[in-house]
């Protein structure tokens, strides 16, 4: 290969620019040139200036910037075949045989389907805070992202405290409860309301009715935006019809969680995938991911990557409970 491509997909991650400077810096160390795709899948079928040229100049003084570079998108037009095929012809113009791709489940679907129409191979990073992604330990972005969550619980704690209140913190992740299970723990938080998880209401009714009896000063519930009651609100809702006088705060912590320069952990774990995606794309591997399996770097299929099921650590679950005495 003398030329491959890079581009940022889907939710950005803090660590996504650590990964781009990984991939422009080990495909240039292999004499491989480099083009940096702007908006994602987006950038690939509009083409002209969203190809951009990158050298290890380019991709210097980002490795501690939240956010990427190369900006990202969700792409409607790349689901159709006709985007597919301006996405195809624009990178054959521009001389491009192989991908690297950093974003989650949507854009390794959207890489899988772009190989079997065009054999235009891909290897991708997991850039997403949820770590939702099989084949990782962690994804680029969420020790970041519980670091942040969990910046924000101590604060609530102070007040919590103060108050001697009952604090619903709602984090990200829309179908899974990585962020909220480590913020809970990390966090010191009570309770964790995950959509991994169906609630028994009657254990969360009885807790907070014996609340005063207790010999706690505040409680705080994590809630993960996913859950199946649909938020901290209609949570909330649910346990008033049960207990009238029932008068929590409630805090959404949203895009914050997205944001922000990366921790040293994420800075190393992006620069091992960004080298070990270009090392594998450069072996003729394709339709794989990177990840960090037991503190290697390991490919898992694009197929296994988004379908097989990353189970929460029940070992972490048990440890709510434990701490609940
Ligand atoms: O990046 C993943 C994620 O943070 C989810 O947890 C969240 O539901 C979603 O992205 C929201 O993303 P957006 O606002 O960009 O649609």
């Amino acid at each position: 290969m003398k030329k491959i491509a890079v581009f940022t997909s889907g939710g950005d991650s803090p660590g996504m620019n650590a990964c781009i400077r990984a991939v422009v810096r080990t495909a240039i160390y292999n004499h491989v040139e480099v083009t940096g795709i702007m908006q994602g899948y987006k950038g690939m079928i509009e083409g002209g200036e969203n190809f951009v040229p990158l050298t290890s100049r380019s991709v210097g003084n980002i490795i501690q910037r939240g956010g990427t570079i190369l900006k990202t998108s969700r792409s409607k037009a790349f689901m159709t075949p006709e985007g597919r095929k301006i996405a195809y012809d624009n990178l054959k113009a521009n001389g491009i045989e192989g991908i690297i791709c950093i974003g989650g489940n949507g854009t390794f679907t959207g890489a899988e389907i772009f190989y079997d129409e065009f054999k235009i191979p891909s290897i991708g990073a997991p850039g997403t805070i949820d770590n939702d992604l099989f084949g990782t330990d962690l994804t680029i972005g969420f020790d970041t992202a519980i670091n942040t969550a969990v910046n924000a619980i101590d604060k609530i704690r102070d007040t919590a405290d103060s108050h001697g209140r009952v604090f619903f913190v709602e984090v990200m992740g829309r179908e899974s409860g990585f962020i909220a299970l480590a913020s809970t723990i990390a966090g010191g938080a009570e309770i964790a309301l995950l959509p991994e998880i169906k609630e028994d209401y009657t254990e969360i009714f009885e807790f907070f009715k014996g609340i005063n009896n207790s010999k706690k000063s505040f409680t705080i519930a994590i809630v993960a935006e996913g859950n199946d009651e649909g938020g901290s609100f209609a949570i909330v809702e649910k346990i008033k019809k049960e207990i009238p006088d029932f008068d929590p705060r409630i805090v959404i912590l949203g895009h914050i969680q997205r944001g922000g320069s990366p921790t040293a952990y994420d800075r190393v774990l992006a620069s091992r995938l960004g080298n070990g995606a270009v090392e594998s794309l450069l072996a003729g591997r394709k339709n794989e991911m990177v990840g960090l399996v037991n503190n290697q770097v390991i490919l898992t299929s694009f197929h296994d990557a988004i379908y097989s099921k990353k189970e929460l650590n029940p070992g972490l679950l048990k440890l709510i409970d434990i701490f609940n005495c």
